[in-house]
């Protein structure tokens, strides 16, 4: 509560607002180590629990496949202690960055507490939930008191669009619209664009949203036919400060990302896979014999249903691994022996060599598999 208040007083909030959920990041022992894991244990020891419905973001490892993926065993038993800790204050089996495909969908309008910025991003742009962009701590305070502090993006004033974004070249695949969301990042940093005049499927949004938050502190966007554009007049729109981006921002932003050579693990899922997502890989990578490793990440229930439709099968019978409740950024990859990857998310490409010190090839999903 302490912690809550504070944070209200620093941002001028006159009061808690009730949440319907909160989202948790900071799980992974690689992100929070020793010290995070006292504090967590701390928590439990003194009672702490969730009061209402609450997810967290990947750990470090695959809960079950561990060992046979190659995670070192001191790893994964500091990891383990980490999610007993969570357990202990209510969290089921949700270690994933997409809670909004496993259950925890907020419905329009309603005051969440969410940390890790592409699910803030997704759940005020697309689904119309307000969130500010909590930390680690903030959502896990929020989740124990059932509160949050009333500013931010919590007001209806403070979600109006700030800049209208005119997209003057193709945006055709998954890696254009990842590139496109950093760019824009990068060259806005604290904003909320409208991206004009481009339509894209839930999973591209959900790319979208992520590269678009690890270039910048946006948390929040307007998408073509998304629940909050809708609410916004033509009159309004023309008002707004404009940014063009191009074939020559996406090029730029893709050198600026991905390395020339060759990568030798495919890595795929930042943010988690969606099982249309896993669908899209059986397809394209039919012709894949596992020349090269493929990594595929994904949420324990995304994965319940990929098993229950075949889908689990057809990635094995290609060469590839399903990863479980981790992430190619939060987990220990260079100790499962990946030193580079070839992935299509602009957010890995700028995480994964600070974290890991891999270097990272960026491809679209087609053009990996071609
Ligand atoms: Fe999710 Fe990990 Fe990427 S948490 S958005 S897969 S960095």
């Amino acid at each position: 509560m302490r912690l809550l208040c504070a944070l209200g007083e620093i941002y001028g909030a006159k009061r808690l607002i009730p949440v319907k959920s909160c989202h948790v990041s900071g799980v992974s022992y690689k992100t929070i180590g020793d010290m995070g894991l006292e504090f967590l244990r701390q928590m439990v020891e003194e009672g702490a629990s969730f009061t209402v419905k609450t997810t967290v973001n990947p750990c470090g490892i695959d809960l079950e496949d561990w060992e046979k993926i190659g995670f070192p065993r001191e790893f994964a038993k500091k990891q383990l202690e980490i999610v007993d800790c969570f357990r202990a204050m209510g969290v089921s089996r949700s270690y994933s960055c997409t809670p909004y495909l496993i259950g925890n969908r907020p419905r329009p309008g309603e005051h969440v507490a969410w940390s890790e910025s592409s699910a803030i991003t997704f759940a005020n742009s697309i689904l119309g939930a307000r969130t500010n962009r909590e930390g680690g701590p903030s959502a896990l305070a929020s989740a124990i008191i059932g509160k949050t502090p009333y500013y931010g993006l919590h007001i209806a004033e403070n979600r109006e669009p700030t800049h209208m974004v005119s997209v003057k070249c193709k945006v055709e695949n998954d890696l254009k619209v990842s590139l496109l969301g950093y760019a824009v990042g990068r060259k806005l940093g604290q904003a909320i664009p409208y991206i004009g005049k481009v339509r894209l499927t839930q999973d591209l949004l959900k790319a979208l949203a992520a590269s678009m938050a690890s270039s910048s502190s946006i948390s929040m966007f307007y998408a073509e036919g998304s629940y909050e554009a809708k609410k916004i007049g033509e009159k309004k729109l023309k008002k707004l400060e404009k940014l063009e981006v191009d074939d020559h921002t996406l090029r730029k932003t893709f050198e600026e990302l991905s390395i020339q050579q060759e990568a030798s693990t495919i890595c795929l899922g930042c943010p988690h896979l969606s099982l249309n997502e896993l669908k899209q890989i059986c397809k394209v990578a039919a012709g894949h014999r596992g020349e090269r490793r493929l990594l595929c990440f994904t949420s324990y229930q995304t994965f319940l249903k990929a098993e229950k439709t075949g889908l689990v099968r057809k990635i094995q019978k290609i060469g590839g691994t399903i990863v479980k409740d981790t992430c190619m950024v939060v987990s220990p990859l260079t100790e499962i022996g990946v030193d580079s990857i070839e992935t299509n998310s602009c957010k890995a490409s700028y995480y994964a060599p600070l974290l890991s010190g891999v270097k990272v090839k960026l491809n679209s999903l087609e053009d990996i598999f071609s």
